[in-house]
């Protein structure tokens, strides 16, 4: 028979624990809610009520249900007040010192038969377990950010938690509507172990200027689909809190450096900067714990004339190559309004490529999403060609041949002799040095990275690559490019992956070290970081669309020039690969697709 939990205890009432009570209440289960002042007690109050506030002005919530949830939570100071609940859940900071005080202390305080549970993101559920009496009632209960909202719960068990108390939990979950993977207990668990990494690295970039806070934040938002930024997320996190995970995971998880916590970050939270809760992190918020960010000296200015400041003007364009790429980018120049001159290595391939750009711009117009004229306007703009002599008066090219740097660089060099002066040269690389290609040309000061996303004409994201040798103009005239595209530019310097690969792709790898590990399922996995972190994709059907090898190339170039040790791919990715399973498109990858 499993467990009727009506009254449940919370201890430590900040960003996780008021949200922990408020998914309780709602499922009409009686909370005791502790902490350790009454002044705390007041925040914690707050937080509730403003969170349910805001839940009923969305039309989320009714007020009645909401007077309803207030009623069943009862405040207290000290955790006498957890006499007879059922369980506890602690959500205290992360410090393993205090949660094994609090824990011997609920051991003396709750009925022998109450469940106690934490709520730490990294620490060991089995050294809290063992400073009370009953390790074998302690489990970890791990809410995600903000608990009401994320369906996913991480179910710790310890070598020692007994079946039964796994088995009451898992129901729990389920009766509070939540999805609950269960796991052993390691540092991170699966979310926490993938993400961290990844949050991590991002403000690495950060500190070193790599790129700005919004264009790192927009680059995962706009590539990804996430649903915010690496550092709009560890503001919501807390950076002390964040701190605290990466510190415990960089020791108890085998002392990854990826996990020793930039520096910046130690220096934020002695500053107080500790992100929503105090008002400000990498961001400025309207007052603590306000989720609006307000601008302050670091926010860029969105005024047009801004975005083009010292940017050359641009009429027409030339696009090189007869690809995915070029095809799009030539369709989205040409909608944009450029006149667009598309050079090919044929006749044929110019004829090919036309077909495809006709196709494309038709769907747009049965879908009801492009005039008819705007098509044909689009097309009138675009000029056909098979010789680079055509490009002598663009005022900017786009490049997208074939990913090989040799024939790169005999193009640009090409293009230094044909092309006019003042005339903005790009690159859409993904995977190639910028500079490389800028110095096989006299003129490495106008010659940039374009890094377009594959739909180019769907996906609204642009990275604007500027090398050492890039002028402040060259950089300014993709960015006023991009906008006159109606896409994002974000930009960063030239280092491996820019930024959305350079982020994203240590994570897929970090996913399939886990599945190598057998710590989890590819299945639980995606779960976890789809319901746990809201990602479109889990890591697994990513990389089966991605392509496995598409994917272990680009995760070998960023190891071999970062040499980052954890960069290293995963042996399985490199079986994987070897065995022919490349994903979706050869119907076998992480998972088998011939059925579907
Ligand atoms: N922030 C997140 O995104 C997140 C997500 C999942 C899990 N967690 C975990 O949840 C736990 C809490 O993190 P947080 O971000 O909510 O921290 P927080 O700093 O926002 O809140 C901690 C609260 O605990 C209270 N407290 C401290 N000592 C106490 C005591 N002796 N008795 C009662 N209350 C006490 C504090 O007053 C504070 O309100 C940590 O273990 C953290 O790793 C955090």
């Amino acid at each position: 028979m499993t467990r009727d939990f009506s009254t449940v205890g919370v201890v430590g009432l900040g960003t996780m624990g008021a949200g922990i009570v408020e998914v309780f209440a709602r499922n009409g289960i009686d909370v005791v809610a502790v902490e350790i002042s009454e002044p705390a007690l007041e925040r914690g109050r707050a937080t509730l009520s403003g969170s349910t506030d805001r839940a009923v002005a969305k039309g989320k919530l009714a007020a009645a249900d909401r007077d309803a949830l207030h009623e069943r939570v009862h405040f207290a100071v000290g955790l006498d007040a957890l006499h007879s609940v059922d369980l506890v859940i602690e959500a205290v900071p992360e410090h393993l010192d205090l949660k094994q005080r609090i824990f011997a202390e609920l051991d003396r305080v709750c009925r022998p038969e109450t469940i106690l549970a934490t709520n730490t993101s990294s620490l060991s559920v089995t050294e809290i377990s063992v400073a009370t009496s009953r390790p074998n009632q302690v489990i970890g209960i791990h809410f995600f950010n903000p608990a009401p909202v994320m369906k996913l719960v991480e179910v710790v068990r310890t070598v020692v938690t007994s079946p039964e108390v796994v088995a009451d939990v898992e129901a729990l979950c389920a009766r509070l509507g939540k999805v609950d993977v269960t796991i052993n207990d390691r540092a991170g668990f699966i979310a926490n172990a993938l993400l961290f990494g990844y949050l991590n690295h991002a403000v690495g970039m950060f500190e070193a200027h790599y790129a700005t806070r919004e264009d790192i934040d927009a680059a995962m938002k706009l590539g990804c689909g996430l649903p915010m930024g690496p550092l709009a997320l560890m503001d919501l996190i807390g950076l002390d809190t964040a701190y605290e995970i990466l510190d415990t995971m960089y020791r108890r998880g085998g002392r990854d450096r990826r996990h020793a916590p930039v520096p910046l970050l130690k220096q934020m939270v002695t500053a107080g900067l500790l992100g929503r809760k105090s008002g400000r992190g990498f961001y400025t918020y309207e007052r603590p714990g306000s989720p609006v960010v307000v601008p302050d000296e670091a926010t860029p200015l969105a005024t047009e004339a801004a975005v083009a400041d010292g940017a050359r003007a641009i009429t027409k364009v030339g696009v090189v190559g007869s690809g995915t790429m070029a095809t799009g980018i030539i369709e989205v120049f040409a909608k944009a309004g450029y006149e667009v001159v598309s050079v090919t290595r044929g006749m044929e391939k110019s004829a090919k490529v036309c077909e495809a750009v006709k196709t494309s711009l038709n769907k747009g117009v049965v879908r009801g999403k492009l005039a008819e004229a705007d098509r044909d306007a689009a097309l009138g703009r675009i000029s056909w060609s098979a010789t680079l002599d055509h490009l002598a008066d663009v005022d900017l090219v786009v490049e997208a041949v074939v990913e090989e740097l040799s024939v790169k660089k005999a193009l640009f060099a090409s293009l230094d002799e044909i092309c006019k002066p003042g005339v903005v040269l790009a690159t859409t690389t993904s995977s190639l040095p910028v500079i490389d290609v800028a110095m096989a040309t006299h003129r490495p000061a106008d010659v940039v990275g374009l890094h377009f996303f594959n739909p180019a004409p769907v996906m609204p994201l642009v990275e604007v690559v500027r090398t050492i040798r890039t002028s402040p103009e060259a950089t300014a005239t993709a960015r006023a490019v991009c906008a006159a595209l109606g896409k994002t530019g974000v930009v960063c310097g030239d280092r491996s992956g820019f930024i959305v690969n350079a982020l994203l792709f240590p994570y897929l790898n970090d996913a399939v070290k886990m599945l190598e590990a057998s710590y989890s399922t590819a299945d639980d996995i995606d779960h976890a970081m789809k319901l746990g972190c809201g990602y479109p994709m889990g890591p697994f059907e990513l990389l089966d669309v991605v392509g496995l090898d598409v994917s272990l190339a680009i995760q070998r170039e960023l190891y071999l020039e970062l040499r980052e040790p954890g960069f290293a791919p995963a042996p399985l990715l490199e079986h994987l690969v070897t065995a022919g399973y490349l994903g979706r498109k050869t119907r076998r990858g992480f998972r088998d697709h011939s059925h579907r």
